[in-house]
Parts: C-alpha cells; structure tokens; sequence
C-alpha cells in the first residue's frame, strides 16, 4: 500500500484529478475545463458556465437554447415541498431550509433511484434549476410572504432575484449577480464539493453528495464567509473606523472574514474581478460607504498580515448594494456551486474509486481493561 505524508487538513495533499476547474495560485488565475473565468465573466452567462461544467465543451447556438429551456422548464417546484416549508419553524436559517429541501427535492426526483451517467445528468439539470426556487420559497414561506412563481421570460439569476424580492432586477444589477455566480460556480477540491465527491465515491446518490456539500458550504471558513463578512463590515461601520477596528481584531487574534484562502497566497482572481464590479456598482448606485469601508479593511489587512481578500468579500458587500438579505448570500453561492458539485460527483462516479483515507493515530494501545466496579 502507498504511503504520504501526513498534512494537517490535507493541505497540499493531492487527493485525486479532475478535468473541471484548474486553480493555478501562482498565476493566479482560475479555469472552468479549460477556459479562464476573467473570458467567462466577460463573454459568457452562469447557465452557459453551467452547461460547460457539467458536459465539458462550450454549448452551440442550439445546445444552449436547449439548456436554457430546460432549466426553465424545471424551475418550479412539486407543492408538497411548498406544503413542507410551511412546517418549518419561523426564521429558520435558510442554509438549513435548503440543506432540507434539497433532501425533500430527493424524494420527487423521477430518477431517484437510478445512479446511471444519464440519470445524473439529469439530476443535475433538474438541482440547478431548482436550487433558486428552494432557496426563494422557503425564504419567503418562512418570513410570512407569499412565494413568487418564476418568470420564464428571465434568466437563471435575474429570475432568482425576482422570486426572492419580488421585482425584477434591473439589467445592470442582473450582470453583476450572473458574474458572481461565474465566480462562484467551481473551485477544485474545496470542502464541500470534496465531502460530495467522498459521498458519492460509496455510490451513493448525488443528492446525498448535495446535502453533505450544502452542510458543508454552510461553515464560515468556507461559505458561511460571506455573511460574517457583510456583518463585520456593519460592525465596523464607517471608513473613518476601518483602521482601528481590524488592528484592534487583529491584536485580539480575531479571523477577518472574507480574507485568505488556503490556495491562493497573492490573490484570489475572483476577488479582483468583483471588486472591480464592487467599486463600479457603488459608484452606479452613489452608495460608496461599504466599497470605501471595504477597501481600507483591505489596505490594513495588507499591511499588517499580507493577506488578500478572497471571492466572499467583495460579495459581501456586492449583495448588500443589491438589497438582498445577508442570510441569504451563503444560499447564493450554493445556487451557483451545484453546477460545479453535481459536475464534480459526475466525474467521480464516471471513474470511481472509494475515496477513504487513512488516520494517524495518536492515541494509547493495548491498555489493560479494568472492569467498571473496579474503576
Ligand atoms: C480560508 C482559511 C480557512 C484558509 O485557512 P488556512 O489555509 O488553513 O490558513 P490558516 O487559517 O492556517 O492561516 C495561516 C495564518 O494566516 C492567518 N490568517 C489566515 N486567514 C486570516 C484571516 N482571514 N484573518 C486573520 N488572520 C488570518 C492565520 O491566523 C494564520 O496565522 P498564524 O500562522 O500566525 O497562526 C483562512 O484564511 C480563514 O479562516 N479565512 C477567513 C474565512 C474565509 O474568508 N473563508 C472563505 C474562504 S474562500
């Protein structure tokens, strides 16, 4: 049997191969199969990125108005998961509420029970889809307000934003929404699509893979980021403030959130095309505050640890401009991560091998056992 080396939280350790998404640290660049996300941001949308993910090639003209359709097609969702948000206690948050839809979702899925590339395929449409309906109903149902059907005359994202506030966004807010999404639709091995990838090696079913990397994404290391990052900035407050109050967390050892990655040392290139997008959008909307507040955070942090911010802090306060509810931005990601999870667990079960490492042990051996009256 081969044998490595141990590294705390796997860093370095190359734990398998794929042909999604290449993240190179040292050009600092990011590749969907091939393709640069700074082209992809530019020339492409979030449903093209996700057909790109999931079949490999780039769609024709035909291919995509297909995919386009599809998703459509498969955007509302059966009424008894509608029935079933109406049971979930009051301000419940809506990580869970997916995390549980998602599983819900399982069980009315046509092909529940076939494991086949074909049926995962499918699968995998039909959770892209559907990852913004549960998200916006669940929200909706359990903050009171009636749940707002899709519009099919809307794009993936654009659509998602109707249904979860009610109005359609402008064209403006819509790009830089499908932007974000690029950014944030595939990463390697991070946590949570590797916990899917680990759940599926079992041949398990792909939606098991997704509630394992929904649980997964929720944490603040990973996904969970973003939120603590737009509630730091609302502690911090002001721009004035912005110096003292990371010098002050930074003495009290405190992580600020949205910054550092455990791959990219010089910059996350995601990170430097929504803070471009961040800083236009503030000066669109004339709401400077938070991309101001923001950038001085940044400038400190450079200072005095030479940490960079990563994809969930120009996000942060991108969807604050956007009028989006902060507990909703780690759902966000998650809407845009399935493409990439479902095209990942795809991959896995194409080429499977049970994926089970080994521990370290550092515990006693061989103790004498004393029976408990004798303790
Ligand atoms: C992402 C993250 C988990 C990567 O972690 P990692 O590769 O394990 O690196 P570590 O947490 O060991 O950090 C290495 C050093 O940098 C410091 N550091 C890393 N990120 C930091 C942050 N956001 N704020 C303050 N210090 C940070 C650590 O304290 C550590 O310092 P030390 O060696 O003096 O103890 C980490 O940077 C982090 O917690 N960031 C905040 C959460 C976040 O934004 N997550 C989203 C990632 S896309």
């Amino acid at each position: 049997m081969k044998t490595a080396e141990y590294s705390p939280g796997l860093e370095g350790i190359i734990a398998g191969t794929t042909t999604i998404s290449h993240v190179n640290p040292d050009l600092c660049s990011l590749m969907y199969r091939g393709y640069d996300i700074r082209e992809l941001v530019k020339h492409s949308s979030f449903e093209e990125v996700a057909y790109l993910l999931l079949k490999g090639k780039l769609p024709t003209q035909g291919e995509y108005d297909e995919f386009c359709a599809l998703l459509k097609q498969e955007r509302d969702l059966p009424d008894v998961l509608v029935d079933a948000f109406k049971t979930f206690p009051k301000n419940s948050v809506p990580m869970d509420m997916l995390r549980t839809g998602t599983a819900l979702l399982a069980l009315h899925d046509p092909d529940k029970d076939d494991n086949s590339h074909d049926a995962n395929v499918r699968k995998a449409i039909r959770s892209i889809a559907k990852f913004p309906a549960l998200i916006a109903y669940s929200y909706r149902i359990n903050r009171g307000q009636e749940i707002v059907k899709p519009d099919n005359g809307l794009g993936h994202g654009e659509n998602f934003l109707y249904m979860l506030q009610g109005k359609k966004p402008d064209a403006y807010m819509a790009h830089v929404f499908d932007c974000s999404l690029i950014c944030y639709a595939d990463h390697g091995f991070n946590a949570s699509t590797f916990s899917s990838r680990v759940t599926v090696s079992t041949l398990s079913d792909i939606y098991s893979g997704l509630v394992a990397a929904i649980g997964t994404l929720k944490g603040p290391l990973h996904g969970g980021a973003n939120e603590e990052a737009m509630k730091m900035l609302q502690e911090v407050g002001t721009p004035e403030n912005a110096e003292a109050w990371v010098i002050d967390a930074l003495a009290t050892k405190k992580k600020i959130m949205g910054f550092g990655h455990r791959e990219y040392k010089n910059g996350d290139p995601r990170a430097f095309i929504l803070t471009e997008m961040g800083a236009e959008m503030s000066e669109k909307l004339g709401d400077t505050q938070w991309y101001k507040t923001a950038s001085i955070v940044e400038s400190v942090m450079h200072r005095e640890k030479n940490i960079v911010p990563n994809v969930d802090f120009p996000t942060s306060y991108i969807y604050y401009l956007m009028g989006l509810p902060i507990e909703i931005y780690t759902p966000i990601f998650a809407l845009a991560r399935v493409s990439g999870w479902t095209a990942h667990m795809i991959e896995q079960l194409d080429n499977n091998r049970l994926i089970r490492p080994k521990a370290l042990y550092e515990g006693p051996d061989h103790l004498d056992f004393v029976v408990r009256a004798q303790r």
